[in-house]
């Protein structure tokens, strides 16, 4: 059988565990998938092309048949460039039928030969997207179990970026219970003085 490249096109910012979990059901079937960033998708993306490449990597670092690319303009140029034959596709409630059946049907308009190939990922991740991801984690809610955990850091740095500073060396000098340095604490003693 001939079991050929697949492509796994979409915008991936932030990647979930729903497309993770895609992800390894496209690796066991497809000879190689390459996980394609659609690189103009939003105007205004939370993660640079680059963060959503370098969270990718090392989401997939394991999996030996999964690789990982951008592309601009058209899904089916993109995947004809590659000798594709299928765009990978989740599905992961009839509310997503409708857009997908679109974006399928406009694709085989526009190249024959290409199949597009629906996946269900678990259905715990059944109400997950990115779109909510960010809701959630820009509203300071908990994004746990529904992104990785080093997707999870991303956000919480980028949301917060003293977070980082104060994870890694702030906590060892701070005040305890002040959230305070004591050389800020300093500074604001001579200002009163
Ligand atoms: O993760 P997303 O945002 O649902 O992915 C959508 C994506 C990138 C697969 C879709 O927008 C796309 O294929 N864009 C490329 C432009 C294109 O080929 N458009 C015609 C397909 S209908």
């Amino acid at each position: 059988m001939h079991r050929g490249i697949a492509i796994y096109p979409g915008s991936f910012d932030p990647p979930t565990n729903g497309h993770l979990d895609l992800i390894g059901r496209g690796a066991k079937i497809f000879e190689q998938l390459v996980v394609a960033i659609l690189r103009n998708s939003e105007k205004s993306p939370m993660f640079t092309v680059g963060e959503r490449i370098e969270m990718l990597h090392s989401l997939t670092a394991e999996m030996e048949n999964v690789r990982i690319d951008t592309f601009n303009g058209l899904t089916v140029e993109y995947a004809k460039s590659l000798d594709a034959t299928c765009i990978l596709r989740g599905i992961r409630a009839i509310s997503d039928y409708e857009y997908e059946l679109q974006m399928a049907l406009m694709n085989r308009k526009l190249e024959p030969t290409l199949e597009t190939v629906f996946m269900m990922p678990a259905d715990k991740y059944s109400y997950v997207s990115s779109r909510l991801v960010r809701e959630v984690a820009q509203a300071g809610g908990p994004v746990r179990g529904l992104v990785p955990e080093v997707v999870e850091e991303k956000l919480r740095e980028k949301l917060d970026p003293a977070y980082k500073l104060r994870d890694a060396r702030m906590l060892e000098f701070m005040e305890p219970g002040t959230g305070i340095s004591p050389e800020r604490k300093e500074r604001k003693r001579k200002k009163k003085a």
